[in-house]
Formats: structure tokens, C-alpha cells, sequence
């Protein structure tokens, strides 16, 4: 089947299981983040595994559902409670299915979060950074192949990959609630495995701060369907070699969960004042 036609099954599916219609954004929640789908109003929910031609989930820490509610009344979104990620052995284009769908629905930002090693000495665990800009190391571009001309251009332009006014906005409500938000170059690889400690220092030569295995594509389908991008990493650990002990997935999971409150008020704040201001869709791709 094309994948025209499996986003409008998925996206149909979608639309008849939530009283919401024309969804203003996505939020993707990161590791221990998914809590955040129970601040939304009038939520529903919807199990990944129920949707025409989603994947499913596998990680740790991650559930796998759709939860669709106001952040704001009148603006609802949907969260992704659990994410697709590459290195669980989808193709890339598997990875984008779900985001794609919400477009199809409406969605005219993505607020994008994730855990990710800080390569950068001021980026230690439990810091927020504010994904400034990314890079493509994950050998693959979920763009690859025939371009579906329905969803957006060959040749998609990444000069403002975040936007600007996006950055703004979240670097205003950061100051406003008093939360540190730093700034940072994501370096996104495939995974699963973390780093070794010379890939790190090459990371760092190659203008990383931080270092993680999510974000990228999305990100990069999101801009070629004209979308607005907002990206911010939960710091959890130092990257692999800046410390003297070894990384674990518990350790990422551990600060990620002392920093979830941080996080999530961080996440409420931005999502305010996006809704504040309908028309930014329209000023951020102008
Ligand atoms: N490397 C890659 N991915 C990660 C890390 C890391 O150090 N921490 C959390 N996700």
C-alpha cells in the first residue's frame, strides 16, 4: 500500500477516536517525560497498537500511546507517550509514520524532547538544553527514497531546522519561572550503543554538545512538511569518557525522572504561550 493512503487509514483512525478536531501541534515525550500527557484536559487516548500501520514501541520507560487533549482550551495537541526509535530496527521512514499522521490532522508545530549525554562540560545531568541546531549522524535520512510530493519538497531547506521564534518563546518562559535553559548543538546518532569515549572527543571536534539517538528524524520530516520545530534535551549524563564511571540506561532513566517536574513546567510554560499566539505558525516559516 502507498504511504498516502496508510497515513490517511492511520490519520482517519485517529480522527474517530478523539473528540478533538484539527490538532494544533505534537509533542514528543522523551524518556521518563510521559507523565506530561496527564496535564492535557479532555484527553484521549489512543494505544499505538491500535492505529493502522503504527509500529509499536519495545523500549524500557516507554509507553505507547497517542493522548490527545487541550494544553490550552480551544488548543488541543497530542502527545506521543514513547517514541519509534532507529536503532529498534525500524526502517527511518517507520520512525516519521506517527508524526506524519498528526500533520495529516493538522499539526502546525512539533515540540520535540529527548534524553541526551552532555558533551559540552557545562551540559551536566539534569540540565535543559535547548536544541539550538542538529547533526545527521545517523547514516540514514528518513527523506530517502522517491519523495512523497503530497507531504513536501525533494529538496527541503534546513537552514532554521528550529525555529526562531520557537527558541524565543521558550527561552522567555524559561527566564520567566526562573529555570536554567541552556543551548546546544544535538548530535543524533543511530545507537543503541552509547558512544565510546574517542567518538566523543570527535563528536565535540565536530561542534556537538550533546549527544543522543532520537530527535533527528523527526525533526527532519517535520521541516519537510513545513512544520515549526521546537527541540529540547534533558541532559542526564555526561557523555561517555567525561566521567569516571560507565553509562547505563538507569542512570539516563534516574535523572531523567529528578528532572521530570523541572521539565514538565518548562514543557506546560512553552505550550501557554504557543497557544497564546496563534498566528506564530504562519510568521515562523515566512
Ligand atoms: N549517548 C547517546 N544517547 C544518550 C545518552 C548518551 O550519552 N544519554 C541519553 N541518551
Amino acid at each position: 500500500m502507498f504511504l498516502q493512503e496508510q497515513l490517511s487509514e492511520a490519520s482517519a483512525f485517529i480522527k474517530n477516536n478523539t473528540r478533538h478536531s484539527a490538532i494544533q501541534g505534537v509533542v514528543v515525550l522523551g524518556s521518563g517525560l510521559g507523565d506530561f500527557a496527564d496535564t492535557l484536559s479532555n484527553a484521549d487516548v489512543i494505544e499505538y497498537a491500535r492505529i493502522p500501520h503504527f509500529p509499536v514501541s519495545t523500549v524500557q520507560g516507554h509507553a505507547g500511546c497517542l493522548v490527545i487533549g487541550e494544553i490550552a482550551p480551544g488548543f488541543p495537541a497530542a502527545c506521543m507517550k514513547g517514541r519509534f526509535h532507529y536503532y529498534e530496527g525500524y526502517g527511518i521512514d517507520k520512525v516519521v509514520f506517527p508524526l506524519r499522521a498528526l500533520r495529516q490532522l493538522g499539526a502546525e508545530f512539533l515540540l520535540v524532547t529527548n534524553a541526551a549525554g552532555g558533551i559540552q562540560p557545562e551540559l551536566t545531568p539534569g540540565t535543559l538544553m535547548l536544541i539550538d541546531d542538529h547533526l545527521n549522524l545517523m547514516g540514514d535520512n528518513p527523506l530517502k527514497g522517491t519523495n512523497p510530493d503530497f507531504l513536501g519538497p525533494r529538496f527541503p531547506d534546513m537552514t532554521e531546522a528550529y525555529s526562531k521564534p520557537l527558541k524565543a518563546i521558550a527561552s522567555q518562559v524559561a527566564e520567566s519561572q526562573g529555570a536554567a535553559l541552556k543551548s546546544g548543538v544535538y548530535a543524533g546518532l543511530s545507537g543503541p550503543v552509547y558512544e565510546t569515549p574517542a567518538e566523543i572527543r570527535m563528536l565535540r571536534t565536530l561542534g556537538a554538545d550533546a549527544v543522543g539517538m532520537s530527535t533527528v528524524p523527526e525533526v527532519i520530516a517535520a521541516n519537510h512538511m513545513g512544520m515549526s520545530v521546537l527541540g529540547i534535551s534533558c541532559i542526564t549524563n555526561q557523555a561517555a569518557g567525561l566521567s569516571p564511571h560507565k553509562l547505563s540506561h538507569q542512570e539516563v532513566m534516574e535523572t531523567a525522572e529528578h528532572t521530570r517536574q523541572r521539565f514538565v513546567n518548562l514543557l506546560t510554560g512553552i505550550l501557554n504561550q504557543i497557544a497564546a499566539q496563534p498566528a506564530l505558525s504562519e510568521q515562523v516559516r515566512s
